[in-house]
């Protein structure tokens, strides 16, 4: 899997053509495209037929008639804030990677009855950052993370020297790509 997700949220349609060649020229070949606003079904459309290297998934996917319609637009992974159930049904019947949000013991029990052994840790900065995912790791070393939520260049290579992070999620990807334009 990629090892940097970017949190991306599209306002206007245009806006794919800005961030993700910003995101490509800064060697990230992978879009968290969020369902936050309104054109995110459009944006991820657009961004799969304009981009077809890029890995362009779908984020903030809450519930199992968002899912299907991110996989319609041709969302190659989803990701949500917590755990739903039928957000992970269907993207298990259509074999697609499925992140969803998990901080507690409880949550990451429910996945690992689901099949599911990558979570997004969000909101890292909230729940504990680091000393957290070490301490889940103890009980669930079988469980790989991509924490999301407050991680920056200040903190990203402490959370990726720990063997049990594959991933990180953020926006600063974003903010940091478009600044180099
Ligand atoms: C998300 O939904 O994953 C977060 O909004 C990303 O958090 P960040 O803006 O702190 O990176």
């Amino acid at each position: 899997m990629d090892k940097y997700i970017p949190v991306v949220v599209i306002k206007e349609l245009d806006e794919v053509d800005k961030i993700l060649p910003a995101l490509k020229a800064s060697g990230i070949n992978c879009a968290e495209i969020t369902f936050r606003t309104e054109c995110a079904v459009e944006a991820i459309k657009t961004a799969c037929q304009k981009y077809p290297d890029m890995n362009i998934g779908a984020g903030t996917v809450i519930n199992a008639e968002q899912c299907k319609t991110a996989l319609a637009a041709g969302a190659k992974f989803v990701v949500s804030p917590g755990l739903s159930v039928s957000v992970a049904n269907v993207c298990k019947e259509k074999n697609i990677p499925y992140y969803p949000g998990c901080v507690t013991p409880t949550e990451i029990m429910q996945v690992l009855e689901l099949g599911i052994t990558t979570v997004k840790f969000f909101p890292a900065n909230i729940y504990g950052d680091l000393a957290a995912l070490k301490a889940l790791s103890a009980p669930f070393p079988q469980v790989r993370f991509i924490p999301t939520g407050g991680v920056d260049r200040g903190n990203i290579e402490e959370f990726l020297a720990f063997d049990k992070v594959v991933a990180i999620g953020g926006s600063f990807f974003v903010k940091e790509a478009l600044e180099k334009k």
